[in-house]
Parts: C-alpha cells; sequence; structure tokens
C-alpha cells in the first residue's frame, strides 16, 4: 500500500504539462478493435487504466508497443477473440467501449460488467437500448453482457438517448461504425473526448458527423484502416491543477491546454478571484489572497464538470463565505470526499443534491483516504492548501488518471512524497 505524504503551505510557481485526455484514451484505444492495420496514437497518457487496456488488448491478439513520449502502436488486425480478460475488465470503468468496438467488428461481444470508480450507481441501459437499436439480441446476466446479431441483423438505425450519457454515445459510435446504413444518436453528449474519438475513428476511415452537438450521425463503413492520431489534452487534469494553485496560491502555467475546453471551470474560479489568461494552447493562473465563495451546479459539457465537483469543492473549504456546489449528474459524489475534508477542518453541510460550504480560513493535515480517482485528487489538493501534514491513502485511485502527479506538483514547488508502506 502506498501513500502521499504532503506537506502543505507551498505556493505553487512554475510550468506544468498537461497530459493526454484520460476519457479520450480509454475511448480510442478499445476503438482500435475497429481498424485493421496499425494505429500510431500520441498524447496517450501513462496511467493504470491506460495500462490496463492495453493488456486487454493484447491478451485478445493485438499487437502493442509504447515508445517514450507517450505514443503507442496497436495493430488489432489478428484479434479473433470477443471475450476480453474479465479480470482485467473488472479494473476499470472504461472497459465497457470493448462492447461497442467488438460487436462492430465481429457481430458479438461476450464483456464482464466494468468496474472502476463506484461513487454512485452507475447503469450501461443507455448503451444496451443502442446496441439493441443497431440489432443486438442482449443477454445480460449479473457479471456478463453477451452481444450476439439479432435476427434481422446489425444495422444503423435511430436512438434517443433517454439521459445524457457520456459513455452510450460514445460506445454507440464505436458499435455503429462498420455497420450498413446510417445510424442517428439524438441527445447525445457533447464532452470533448466524443469529439476526439469522432475525430480519430474519421482518420482511420470512418464517416461521423455531429460530434460536439447533441445529434451525432455515423454512416456505416467497410473497414476502417491505419493511422496517425493525437489524443487532446485532458480537460480534467488541468482543472485539477488550476484548482491546486487556487487553493495553494501561486503563479503557475499551464501548458498543452485546449482553453475553449477549461471555460466553465476558468469562468468559476474567476468569480472566486483567481486571475486567469489565455494563451494559444497554454492558461496562467494566480492566486493571491483569499478566495471567494461561489455558487457552482455540475452538468454535461460544456457545463461545469462533475469529474471537477471534488476539486472545487476544495477551493470553496477555504473560500470567505457560504458557497453552493450542486451535483446533477451523480448524485451521490459527494460521499466519496467530504467526510475526509470535514477530518481536515471543512464545514460542508449536505442536503439532497448540494453540499453547502461554509469556508474556513485554513483546513488542517490529516490522515484521509481516497475513494476515487476525483475524490483523491482533491484530497490532495486539500493537502497542499492544508497547515500541517496530510497522509492520503488508497492512492492507486488517483494514479489511475493521473500522470506523474507526484512528479508535476514537486516541480511546481509542493512538498509531497509517495510513501510506501
Ligand atoms: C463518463 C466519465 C466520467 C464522468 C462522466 C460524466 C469516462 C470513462 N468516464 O462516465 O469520468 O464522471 O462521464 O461526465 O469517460 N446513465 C444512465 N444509463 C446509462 C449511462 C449513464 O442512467 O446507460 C446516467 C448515469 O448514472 C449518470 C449520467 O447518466 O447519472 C451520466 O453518465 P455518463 O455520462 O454515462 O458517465 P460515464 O460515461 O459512465
Amino acid at each position: 500500500m502506498a501513500r502521499y505524504k504532503i506537506v502543505g503551505g507551498n505556493r505553487l510557481s512554475g510550468e506544468v504539462t498537461i497530459s493526454g485526455a484520460k476519457n479520450a484514451a480509454v475511448a480510442i484505444l478499445p476503438a482500435t478493435i475497429l481498424v485493421r492495420g496499425k494505429c500510431r496514437i500520441e498524447n496517450v497518457p501513462d496511467i493504470s487504466d491506460v495500462r490496463i487496456l492495453l493488456d486487454i488488448l493484447k491478451d485478445l491478439g493485438a499487437s502493442v508497443s509504447r515508445e517514450e513520449g507517450g505514443v503507442v502502436e496497436i495493430d488489432c488486425t489478428n484479434v479473433t477473440s470477443t471475450h476480453p480478460n474479465p479480470e482485467l475488465v473488472r479494473k476499470m470503468r472504461a472497459s465497457y467501449y470493448l462492447m461497442g468496438s467488438l460487436l462492430s467488428r465481429f457481430g458479438k461481444a461476450n464483456v464482464a460488467l466494468p468496474g472502476g470508480c463506484n461513487f454512485a450507481s452507475r447503469p450501461i441501459d443507455q448503451h444496451i437500448k443502442g446496441f439493441m437499436a443497431l440489432g443486438a439480441s442482449v443477454e445480460e446476466t449479473e457479471d456478463y453482457v453477451n452481444l450476439t446479431e439479432g435476427p434481422m441483423g446489425l444495422h444503423g438505425n435511430r436512438v434517443s438517448l433517454d439521459v445524457v450519457s457520456v459513455g452510450a454515445t460514445m460506445n454507440i459510435i464505436m458499435a455503429a461504425c462498420l455497420l450498413p446504413g446510417r445510424t442517428i444518436i439524438e441527445n447525445a453528449a457533447k464532452e470533448p473526448h466524443i469529439v476526439d474519438l469522432a475525430n480519430f475513428l474519421n482518420t482511420m476511415g470512418a464517416n461521423i458527423s455531429g460530434a460536439g452537438t447533441d445529434t451525432v450521425k455515423i454512416r456505416g463503413v467497410e473497414s476502417l484502416r491505419g493511422g496517425t492520431y493525437a489524443i487532446i489534452p485532458d480537460q480534467i487534469e488541468a482543472g485539477t491543477y488550476m484548482a491546486a494553485v487556487a487553493a495553494a496560491g501561486g503563479n503557475v502555467l499551464v501548458r498543452n491546454v485546449i482553453p475553449k475546453h477549461m471555460d466553465c471551470i476558468t469562468s468559476k474560479l474567476s468569480e472566486m478571484g483567481v486571475q486567469i489568461f489565455n494563451y494559444d494552447d497554454s492558461i496562467r493562473v494566480i492566486s493571491e489572497g483569499r478566495l471567494r465563495c461561489a455558487t457552482v451546479k455540475t452538468r454535461p459539457y460544456p457545463g461545469f464538470p462533475t469529474d471537477m465537483q471534488a476539486q472545487i469543492c476544495v477551493c470553496m473549504t477555504i473560500a470567505s463565505g457560504l458557497s453552493k456546489l450542486t451535483e446533477s449528474v451523480y448524485e451521490t459524489r459527494f460521499f466519496g470526499y467530504c467526510s475526509e475534508l470535514a477530518n481536515m477542518g471543512a464545514d460542508i453541510s449536505i442536503s439532497g443534491k448540494t453540499a453547502n460550504v461554509n469556508g474556513r480560513k485554513k483546513l488542517h493535515g490529516a490522515m484521509v483516504c481516497a475513494r476515487d480517482l476525483r475524490a483523491g485528487a482533491a484530497l490532495v489538493i486539500a493537502g497542499l492548501a492544508a497547515e500541517g501534514t496530510t497522509y492520503v491513502g488508497n492512492i492507486g485511485y488517483v494514479e489511475r488518471g493521473y500522470e506523474r502527479i507526484v512528479e508535476k506538483l514537486t516541480a511546481l514547488g509542493a512538498d509531497i512524497q509517495r510513501i510506501e508502506d
């Protein structure tokens, strides 16, 4: 078991370079199953979720090689298995994308139900609804989803999502890619990683339009060919470093970002008194003095991301006045970290979907424990901003999504160490 030991109080300064987007990478890697030929993918983050996916692909028969600097080459031409290793599949959430990609290429898939961060009940009924609309027969057991070609064959179709789901939108895009006819996804999610997946697939020869709007159209093609693609920078990693500077104070240039993707986060941090300057592909964040309280409601993109809820909450715990933080995507998400922040002196009361955060002048160090990826990142930020020493346990969660976090924070002047117990 490893933990982070953080001695709080250091201001952050210098530059940090953001890695490729986790939630794009974990979709694009399974999407390589659709391609016959070599995919060279750049800006792939070196995080444990990516390593698990690469192991799953290798186990299915893909040839996979990794170079320094975030480049991965994958050739799935010789994949024949449609039954990915269940132990690996259960280690992460995004393994559900194997369902869409295997179904599209082979007309069948037998995939264990995913694991990963369980900060809420996370149904996949909208993914299944999409696969069925595309002509799949679906057999669900307690542990598995078994997809086969239904009596009418697999074909494009219209799918109207009942909830705006990132995962279902991407899974249905993948499933429809190689099917005859046209698929239209209505009420689709619009997150930047959906556009990135569509751009990757189009680079390899797919015919997808409308990604980034609420209507995505996929005209099925016979096959996809290999090519080169670079993954976009990680919006949430960038937002996490911005929140860290906001909470701990300092002056940091956050490099390798798409400032437009950061608007929803930038505007809230600005309201809280943080100075933010956008450049072409970087953002300068300056935080001096005490933050001001704010009202934030999470929403699907382009709204404030649920994956930044915990990090902004830390900023609120030390802002002046009463902040209100409302969660509208995953209602139970507060329970992953608010009690840990309370151990550090935060004053948070939860009423239904809203956390009322009464800002204190300071947090103090404590022994706390990550219960999911973003909750873990928030506890790291809290440790950086607190007086005294904080130990963050269960850091496996953090390392699922943040590349070299200790190294990056240390370069900014933070006092953080990874200690093996
Ligand atoms: C993805 C992200 C996760 C982020 C979330 C919301 C990945 C790997 N994970 O998760 O980091 O927090 O988007 O931005 O990209 N829902 C259903 N039925 C479904 C699917 C979803 O009811 O079949 C509901 C969920 O319970 C939730 C909402 O829809 O309330 C949004 O979930 P969704 O966008 O699907 O999240 P994920 O794709 O799992």
